[in-house]
C-alpha cells in the first residue's frame, strides 16, 4: 500500500492546524506545544517518537478528545474536535480490564450500547478473539493470564469497535523483549486487515522504524521558541522489514539525529 501517493486522492483523517497547549499551573505556565501542523491520512502507520516530557502523550490526549487546545484545532474528516468519539479509540500501555469479566466479556464490553443483535455482538467478539489469536482462552479471566495476552485483549476490545483512528501510548514499554516483537508483528498484520488509520507513540526508535509509514520527532519547547519542532521521517521500507538491514539503521540514525 503506498499511503503517500494515495494522499493525493482523499482527504486527511486528521488535519492538525497551529496546535498550541499550554498548561496553566496556579504560579506558573507550562507550554508543551506550539504551532503544531501534520495530517494522518486514511490507513496512514504514524509514529511519534521524541524524548520523556516532549508532549507526545498530550498530543494524543489532544487527538483523542480528552483534554482542550490553548489554540489551534484538530480536524476529524473536517471536522473539528470537541471530545472523545467513538472513532478515535486509545489503547494505554497500562492495561485497565475488567479483573472479574472473562476475556471474551472484556473484548465485547464496548459493545453493549450499539445496536447490533446478540448474534453480531457474538460473532465479532468471536472473530477478534480469532483475530488477535485468544479463542483457547476465552473463557479465562485477566488475573489468569500473561501480560502480552491482557495487551491482546486490551487491543481486540478496541478493534472489535472499528474505530477509524486507533490512538495508541507506548502500549507495549512493559513487555519483555520477545512479546514485544510478537505484539508488534500482530498489529501490523491486524492494521493490514483492518486498515484503520494508526497514531502510536514509542521512545524506542527501532519500534517506529519497524511499523510506521512516517516517523514524526517532537523536539521540546525551549524557552522562547514559539514552534514545536518536529520533523516527519518517510519509512520507505518494505515490511517485514530487517532490523539489521543497513537501510533501517540510517533510518533509525536519521531519526535519533534529525538536524544531520
Ligand atoms: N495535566 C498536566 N498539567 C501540567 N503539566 C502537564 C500535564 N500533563 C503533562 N504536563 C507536562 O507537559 C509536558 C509533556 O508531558 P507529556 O505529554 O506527558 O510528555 P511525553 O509523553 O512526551 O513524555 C511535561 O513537562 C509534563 O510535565
Ligand atoms: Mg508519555
Amino acid at each position: 500500500m503506498n499511503v503517500l501517493s494515495d494522499a493525493f486522492v482523499s482527504s486527511p483523517v486528521l488535519d492538525v492546524q497551529g496546535l498550541s497547549k499550554v498548561f496553566t499551573g496556579s504560579s506558573e505556565q507550562t507550554p508543551v506545544l506550539s504551532g503544531l501542523n501534520f495530517q494522518a491520512w486514511p490507513g496512514e502507520f504514524i509514529c511519534i517518537t521524541g524524548q520523556s516530557g516532549c508532549g507526545k502523550s498530550t498530543l494524543l490526549k489532544l487527538l483523542a478528545g480528552f483534554i482542550p487546545p490553548t489554540a489551534g484545532r484538530i480536524l476529524f474528516k473536517g471536522k473539528s474536535i470537541t471530545g472523545p468519539g467513538p472513532d478515535r479509540c486509545v489503547v494505554f500501555q497500562e492495561d485497565a480490564l475488567f479483573p472479574w469479566l472473562t476475556v471474551a466479556e472484556n473484548i465485547g464490553f464496548g459493545l453493549k450500547g450499539k445496536a447490533l443483535s446478540a448474534a453480531e455482538k457474538q460473532s465479532r467478539v468471536n472473530r477478534f478473539l480469532d483475530l488477535v489469536g485468544l479463542t483457547e482462552f476465552k473463557d479465562y479471566l485477566p488475573g489468569e493470564i500473561s501480560g502480552g495476552m491482557k495487551q491482546r485483549v486490551a487491543l481486540a476490545r478496541i478493534l472489535v469497535l472499528s474505530p477509524e483512528v486507533l490512538l495508541m501510548d507506548e502500549p507495549f514499554a512493559a513487555l519483555d523483549a520477545r512479546t514485544r516483537e510478537q505484539m508488534q508483528n500482530l498489529l501490523l498484520s491486524l492494521w493490514e486487515q483492518l486498515k484503520q488509520t494508526i497514531i502510536f507513540v514509542t521512545h524506542d526508535v527501532r519500534e517506529a522504524v519497524t511499523l510506521s509509514d512516517r516517523t514524526m520527532v517532537m523536539g521540546r519547547i525551549t524557552g522562547e521558541a514559539i514552534i514545536t519542532p518536529i520533523h516527519l521521517v518517510p519509512i520507505p521500507l518494505e515490511r517485514p522489514r530487517i532490523q539489521s538491514s543497513r537501510e533501517f539503521m540510517e533510518l533509525a540514525a536519521q531519526i535519533n539525529s534529525p538536524n544531520k
